[in-house]
Order: C-alpha cells, then structure tokens, then sequence
C-alpha cells in the first residue's frame, strides 16, 4: 500500500469508529462549531494541537505556521483570528510553541534558506534582537532556542493584544483571554508561560481609544 494510501484506509476505519462510539457524531458536528478555543500553533508534525491536548473534533479552532507567529500583515492570520473572535465567540486564544523549534533555531543564525522563509524568520530575528542579551547568556545553543520560543510566545501574545479585533472583544464583551504556552517535545508536557486577562493594558501607543 502506498503511504498516502493507508491514510485514506485508516480515515475509513476512524469514521467507523467514531459512528459505533457516538452514533449522532456526525450529524452533531456537520450542524455547527461551537469551539471554546483558538489555537495558534507552530506547523510542526510532532505539535498536533488535539492530540495533545486531549481534545475532540470541534473543541479548537486551529491556526499553525511556522513557528506560532502573530503577524499583523498575515491576512491569513488575521481572518482565522477575527472570525473566531467575532463569529465563533471563542473565550480562550492559546498560543502554543515549542521547545526544539526548529523556525526559532533557524532564525538565530545567518543561514540563507531560500526565498519567502527568510522574510518569515525576519519576524523572528526582531524578537532576538530585543532579547538577545539574556538570550545570549545562556550556555548552549539548545537553551538559547528554547528561551527564545518562550519569550517569541509572549511577544505573539503581544501581537494579539495590539490588534483592534482582539481591544474590540474585550472592550465588549470581556473575552477572550489569551495564553502563551510551550509545549516539550522531549516530555509531551505544556508549559504556561504568559497569560493576558481581557482589558489587560499594553503600551497605550497600541491601544485604540475609540473602539
Ligand atoms: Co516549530
């Protein structure tokens, strides 16, 4: 069997499953989403947002580029965010990267990889630069680029804060709450390691007076 093969096989062999645990699975979930959760994800294979955290069809509305990025240009992005925000109502948005990033581990050098990637990893390189005497400080290479994958998660969460769609809900409707996290490839386990309640203020040059 060719390997994209068996992943239609194994597909046929979920839905059966699904169907004989939960006969109204699908028909439940064809209906309508009502997730709790946006997820902003690193694309990395090893991070499936619903495996890891134990979650179901329907649960986490997920967004996933190279290294969990909030970028205030990414159309993309942004129309996943105000749609979960405005539409879906969600109350939590979760920022979630990783240690071992290998998007954080290539913007902390000079490598030229080719093309559109390094305008990605430029974003990257900003938050090092801001950053870079404690990161510098650390010893080895892999505790640099797992410092740096925490604070580029607090700054994400940062980027939220400053868009008019997430100031406009909390503004509002006092929702939704934003988590920075990182989870460890070595152990499975996530890390929280920044949270922002709705109304918490950034530097008021962001911060929109008449929403
Ligand atoms: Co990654």
């Amino acid at each position: 069997m060719l390997s994209y093969e068996k992943l239609l096989t194994d597909n046929k062999a979920w839905a059966q499953n699904q169907v004989t645990e939960d006969p109204g699975f699908f028909k439940r979930l064809a209906a309508q989403q009502a997730p709790e959760f946006l997820w902003i994800g690193c694309s990395d294979s090893r991070v499936p947002a619903d495996k890891i955290t134990g979650t179901e069809p329907g649960q986490i509305f997920v967004h996933r580029n190279i290294a969990n990025m909030v970028v205030n240009t990414d159309l993309n992005l942004l129309s996943v965010l105000q749609y979960a925000v405005e539409v879906l109502k969600v109350k939590h948005v979760i920022v979630c990267g990783h240690y071992g990033c290998g998007g954080i581990r290539a913007a902390m050098n000079q490598q030229y990889y080719g093309g559109i990637i390094n305008h990605w990893l430029k974003n990257i390189k900003d938050i090092y630069r801001f950053h870079r005497d404690e990161v510098d400080a650390l010893p080895t290479e892999d505790e640099r680029v797992d410092r740096l994958t925490e604070l580029n998660v607090k700054e994400q969460i940062f980027n939220l804060a400053k868009t008019s769609i997430i100031q406009s809900a909390w503004k509002h409707e006092q929702r939704p709450q934003l988590h920075g996290w990182v989870y460890g490839l070595q152990d499975g386990i996530i890390k929280p390691v920044y949270e922002m309640d709705a109304g918490s203020h950034i530097d008021p040059i962001y911060e929109y007076d008449n929403l």
